[in-house]
């Protein structure tokens, strides 16, 4: 039992559960954080690319309408519209060049101006320079720039061609910022939001698991138990543990059941077997005794043993070889099946069994056709109807019958019938048992061991035929013996 437990605890089906669970969990929390982070990221991009789009267009718009005649004045109407929006207050950059005059910005630091501040140092002048060529080398359109203090910047650049045969480099840029801000934003929430997942799935798939695994664990036990040979505990299941576990623990318990019988039968075949053969052994070894303890017996005497001890080696051949047959039985290939035609199958068996005793034997009109049947095992069956029939009948007025039907459903059933004591209605049923016999046929000598109607019932069943006893009309008994596989000729009708 400790065994069996074991084994279901490293790899337990709660801790599976919850590790499948917790996979598919993590699954899932990736792949929809993966799409919110990207899709935020998406949405901000766009926004901003329409806000500095705008921009630009309002830039470009304003210019066109100064109606500078000089590059110095359309610079210096640039510059008024750019210093109107300093960079502090829209973090938006804005910038315009116009060739060969000035760069008009909001954020003259990134700029290097034409010519040196004098309070720069030539390093600070050099970062600046870098800068200004990153933002003015930027290709024309979308491009994004990275720029110290500021971060990434989407960056929107066009030429704009003004009247008077003019152009303007414009330039409006939005930090990025925000994008990486919001999307910060999303993994933190997405990160503790899976982390509550995550040990809410853990806890409830080991719940669910455990919940789930208490049946088999249960059953476990039992198997265990039974196992180490005890077949009595049975299976419990409450209702809310689901249909599956119920017919699961009704199948276990209903195989339990059979095992139980099957046990409970096979010990009792074995101690009525052992009972049977005993018998006649102890019968033999006392006449032995009896013969040995006379010096000089007569050859009487030794005859009369000798025919005894016949007698009783005969019975217990007899025993082991229905014991033989009833072992057989249970194996497929029993039956030598083959098509008996019935009215000559039946004449001579009759025949045969009428020679043995002196009764009234009386065998009615038969039924002409072809049965497929194994003749051996068929003959044995009704030998031994036919011979349990003479057995409870009284010498020469005895009445011994047979008869033989023709049924629908291609069917066939041989009736043996006598006028002896009959079958008590409680015991009909019983006499097919192994070695049972009623008490009449336990008083009476007849040497009879119980095997032959068990004999019978087994031939019956395993040609899909069906055995029972019923009274007779004058009171004896009657047994049934009924087979599939008849085919009647034309002249004979089923009754
Ligand atoms: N025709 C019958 N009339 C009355 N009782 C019968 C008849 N046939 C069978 N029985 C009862 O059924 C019991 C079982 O019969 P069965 O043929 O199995 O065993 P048996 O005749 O006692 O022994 P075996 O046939 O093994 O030599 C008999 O002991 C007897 O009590
Ligand atoms: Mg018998």
């Amino acid at each position: 039992m400790g065994r069996l437990l074991n084994r279901l605890r490293p790899s337990g089906l709660h801790w599976r559960l919850a590790g499948w669970f917790t996979l598919v969990a993590v699954a899932c929390t990736a792949i929809v954080f993966v799409t919110v982070y990207r899709g935020t990221g998406t949405q901000l991009r766009h926004q901003i690319d329409g806000e500095t789009t705008g921009e630009a267009r309002e830039l470009a718009h304003n210019l066109v309408l100064a109606r500078a005649r000089t590059p110095r004045r359309l610079a210096a109407a640039a510059s008024r519209y750019i210093n109107a929006r300093p960079f502090s207050a829209s973090s938006t950059l804005l910038f315009a060049v116009v060739p060969g005059v000035a760069t008009s910005t909001n954020r003259p630091e990134l700029f290097a101006p034409l010519s040196p501040d004098n309070g720069e140092s030539p390093s600070e002048q050099r970062h600046e320079d870098r800068l200004s060529a990153r933002l003015l080398g930027a290709p024309d359109g979308y491009s994004t720039v990275a720029l110290p203090d500021v971060g990434d910047l989407r960056l929107l650049k066009r030429v704009v061609h003004v009247p008077g045969n003019m152009t303007v480099t414009i330039g409006v840029g939005e930090p990025l910022a925000a994008v990486t801000h919001a999307q910060d934003g999303v993994a933190r929430a997405f990160i503790l939001a899976a982390l509550l997942a995550l040990a809410g799935a853990l806890c409830a798939s080991y719940l669910l698991g455990t919940r789930l695994s208490r049946p088999l664990r249960r059953m476990a036990a039992v198997a265990a138990r039974v196992d180490a040979g005890d077949l009595h505990p049975r299976i419990h299941h409450s209702s809310g543990e689901g249909a599956e576990v119920a017919v699961l623990a009704d199948a276990f318990n209903h195989m339990l059941d059979r095992l139980t019988d099957a046990f409970a039968g096979q010990r009792a075949f074995v101690a009525d077997a052992s009972h049977e053969l005993r018998t006649p052994l102890t019968v033999i070894r006392g006449q032995l005794e009896v013969l040995a303890a006379q010096s000089a017996p007569s050859a009487e005497e030794v005859r009369r043993v000798e025919r005894l001890v016949q007698a009783e080696i005969a019975r217990i051949s007899r025993l082991v070889d229905d014991l033989l047959l009833l072992a057989k039985t249970e194996q497929t290939e029993f039956l030598r099946i083959e098509p008996i035609d019935l009215l000559p199958f039946v004449g001579e068996l009759w025949d045969g069994v009428s020679l043995i005793a002196s009764r009234r034997f009386e065998l009615s009109a038969l039924p002409a056709g072809t049965l497929r049947a194994d003749p051996d095992r068929l003959a044995q069956a009704l030998r031994n109807l036919i011979g349990n029939a003479i057995e409870h009948t009284a010498a020469e007025r005895g009445l011994v019958r047979m008869r033989v039907q023709a049924l629908a459903g291609r069917r066939v059933r041989f009736l043996v019938e006598d006028d002896g004591p009959g079958i008590p209605l409680d015991q009909r049923e019983r006499i097919f048992h192994r070695f049972h016999r009623t008490d009449a046929a336990r008083d009476r000598a007849s040497g009879g061991t119980g095997l032959g109607l068990a004999i019978v019932r087994a031939i019956a069943d395993a040609h899909g035929g069906s055995v029972a006893a019923s009274a007779a009309p004058e009171g004896g008994a009657r047994i049934e013996l009924e087979l599939p596989g008849f085919v009647a000729s034309a002249a004979s009708p089923p009754t």
